[in-house]
């Protein structure tokens, strides 16, 4: 179907992990959306809401009006839930004895999305959740993806939603470090998120005023940073503040993994270790974790997301399905969702802003 005449009703979900700002997405998608007179169903927890009548005690599709969005734009999570485990299509599917299965339910979607007369999809998600709107889009669903990641590592998009947040976050954990690290003339080791790259980590290592900065894009070696703490004691300022990528890993090596499951973790005790060892400082370890995630969007955050939801119906309104929509220089546009889920948009090690902090003197244990 190429025209949008027949738009009458259509869906909106979350996928992934959670970021500050979805619920901002869902306010604006929804409010644009009743104003063309659709109807505006919330699929909860992905696609969960599709394939079980109920998800967590409640029905798996909610109807979304003015009212159940009032007011929602400043609050982080997401109005519809979701979830981050599931099989290659990256859907969880519990099946009729309970258990969750891993089979590929995309024929089910597809004829649940015809069963309900959805015209349209809005799916919110980050790398995974993209790859599975397209694959659905391939199948013949009319689908408008929206990027979503604390990473901001989506290749087509300047910035994603949540990242500005998390960077706000991590800014403000750090700041706090410097008075208790001179106290004890400790190296402090923070580890924040980033699944693949460093945005996070340099973002807010720079405005937090770190001394080393370690990111999956450079791998980095234990004796730079070791020669970094000494170069400080020689200078008589004996206390070192280190922010660490979860993916960040030493040359030559691999990541530091939290369990068998590929989430990483472990990155801040294994350096905590080796630089005690080396400097002979005491050092203290803080893992952010999810805290960067949580809470409520700061304003960055809330208008790209605000804009985001609005550009999505637009979207749908155009007939421009198999897109997504992207933050490109200072406008919003929609780019071929294929083209976005390909390639991860990692930090440019010859870029400005390692160029400027390694003018401030920042150490990336290179
Ligand atoms: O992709 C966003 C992200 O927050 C990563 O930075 C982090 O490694 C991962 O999700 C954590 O996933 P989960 O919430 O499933 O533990």
């Amino acid at each position: 179907m190429d025209s949008t005449d027949g738009i009458r009703r259509i869906a909106i979900n979350t996928g992934g992990g959670d970021a500050p700002g979805l619920n901002a997405v869902i306010r604006a998608a929804t409010l644009a959306a009743l104003e063309n007179g659709w109807e505006v169903l919330g699929i909860r927890r992905g696609y969960m809401g599709l394939l079980q009548d109920e998800v967590d005690g409640e029905p798996g599709l909610l109807p979304l009006s003015a009212r159940s969005v009032s007011g929602i734009t400043h609050l982080g999570g997401t109005l519809l839930g979701t979830t981050s485990r599931g099989n290659l299509f990256g859907l969880e599917v519990r099946e009729s004895d309970g258990t969750w299965g891993d089979r590929d339910p995309s024929a089910e979607i597809m004829a649940r999305f015809e069963a309900l007369g959805i015209d349209a999809l809005i799916a919110i998600g980050g790398d995974g959740s993209l790859k599975i709107a397209h694959r659905l889009f391939l199948k013949g669903l009319r689908v408008v993806g929206v990027p979503k990641t604390i990473d901001n590592d989506l290749g087509a998009t300047d910035m994603t939603f949540g990242f500005q947040t998390a960077v706000d976050v991590a800014t403000d954990a750090i700041g706090r470090l410097h008075s208790t690290a001179e106290a004890h003339q400790r190296v402090m080791v923070v580890q924040v998120m980033g699944r693949h790259t460093g945005w996070i980590a340099l973002e807010s290592g720079l405005a937090g005023g770190a001394d080393v900065i370690l990111i999956p894009e450079i791998p980095y070696s234990v004796e730079k940073i070791l020669e970094k703490i000494a170069e400080r004691e020689r200078t008589r300022r004996r206390f070192s503040i280190i922010v660490v990528a979860e993916g960040a890993k030493p040359a030559g090596g691999a990541p530091s993994y939290a369990d068998s499951t590929g989430r990483y973790g472990g990155i801040a005790a294994q350096l905590a270790e080796e630089i005690e060892r080396g400097s002979g400082k005491e050092t203290r370890t803080l893992t952010l974790g999810h805290i960067q995630r949580g809470g409520s969007p700061v304003p960055f955050d809330r208008n790209l997301a605000l804009r985001f939801g609005a550009a999505a119906v637009h979207a749908v309104e155009r007939g421009n399905f198999g897109c997504m929509v992207a933050l490109q220089g200072k406008s919003v546009r929609s780019v071929p969702l294929g083209d976005a889920i390909t390639d991860i948009k990692r930090v440019p090690v010859d870029g400005e802003m390692v160029h400027t902090a390694r003018r401030l003197g920042v150490c990336f244990g290179d």
